[in-house]
């Protein structure tokens, strides 16, 4: 029997490719995608449907009514967005994860997946390799609730027996939906300004580094995680996972191999002290020993593939760059 699941904030940037990913592979009519702000047309077209986390009473009903047994949980506020708004992200971040979890353990909810965030470290933890299990002591609000959500997720998978699965995403780069709001955001916009008018200004300094991701693997993370073997799933909290990481200058030179006119100007603002907070790298041994994480993607292959996914979206001639002449390739 497929998994009957709920997804929220289906509209956002990891939803709108998950679900997609989910529909294929457990069929349209087992997955329910939801979101806060959606259009009449994508609620008649039955893509997505209205429901806002943060209302306990229209979570149950959802759940009760579709006979859920599986959620992802996506639905939150990010790391600079939190800043602008530190109220909203504590009650959106909190109260929604734990309306999810209540919901979910009163009406037979098995296993949830919930996305924590190379936001847990704060400066004292070590920037390179991060571990797995450095001292969390983050920064930013974002930070403080995506430590408290995985201590949250963990109490409830000891006291009420639900299945909580959580992954430290990196930053997320992908063609589909925007970010909004985070701190790594610049690594999205970077490729959509270097295809519409060939300039960019990046809120980071050339030689930020960040732990990054493609949303390929991030799917492929998500999934594998909740297929896992429960035997194999050690960790209730939040697996560290990781795929690549580089400079601001490091992208911008990478996309320079395929478009050669493309200039960067570095202008950093308030997103420069939540990046400077955060490890650069982190180490994903427990994900890839317990439950066979690796990625597939790495920097060229990544670029490679968006500005093709991108130049295709924006209706871009292939002549207008050259998206499968740079040496990326996809590691096998
Ligand atoms: N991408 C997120 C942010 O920048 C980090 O998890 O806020």
């Amino acid at each position: 029997m497929p998994p009957k699941i709920m997804v929220t904030g289906a509209a956002g940037q990891i939803g709108s490719e998950l679900v997609t990913a989910l529909r294929k592979k457990y069929g349209d009519r087992n997955i329910l995608a939801t979101d806060k702000a959606v259009t009449r047309s994508q609620v008649s077209a039955g893509v997505l449907e209205q429901l806002d986390v943060m209302h306990l009473s229209s979570v149950e009903r959802a759940i009760r009514t579709h006979e859920i047994d599986t959620v992802y949980h996506l639905a939150a506020v990010l790391s600079a967005a939190g800043e602008a708004n530190p109220d909203l992200a504590w009650d959106v971040n909190m109260d929604g994860l734990k309306n999810i979890l209540d919901a979910s353990a009163r009406h037979g909810v098995r296993r949830i997946f919930w996305p924590s965030s190379i936001g847990v470290f704060g400066p004292d933890a070590p920037k390179t390799r991060a571990p797995q299990d450095a001292a969390l002591n983050p920064t930013t609000m974002y930070g403080v609730t995506k430590v408290a959500g995985e201590l949250l997720c963990a109490y409830y998978s000891g006291r009420h027996g639900l299945d909580v699965r959580s992954v430290r995403f990196p930053g997320l780069i992908s063609s589909e939906a925007k970010p909004g709001g985070g701190t790594t955001d610049y690594a999205v916009e970077i490729f959509y300004s270097a295809l519409q008018t060939g300039r960019y200004t990046c809120f980071l300094t050339e030689g930020t580094v960040l732990p990054m991701m493609y949303m390929p693997d991030a799917l492929r993370a998500a999934i594998s995680l909740m297929e896992a073997d429960p035997a194999k799933v050690r960790l209730h909290t939040g697996y560290n996972i990781a795929a690549m990481s580089f400079s601001a200058g490091e992208l911008a030179s990478e996309i320079k191999k395929h478009v050669p006119d493309f200039s960067v100007t570095y202008a950093p603002d308030s997103r420069q002290a939540i990046a400077d907070s955060w490890p650069k790298s982190i180490d994903d041994s427990a994900a890839r020993r317990d439950w066979g994480w690796k990625e597939s993607y790495d920097l060229p292959a990544m670029a490679a593939d968006m500005l093709s996914k991108l130049g295709e979206k924006l209706g871009l001639k292939q002549k207008t760059f050259n998206a499968s002449g740079g040496p990326g390739r996809r590691k096998r």
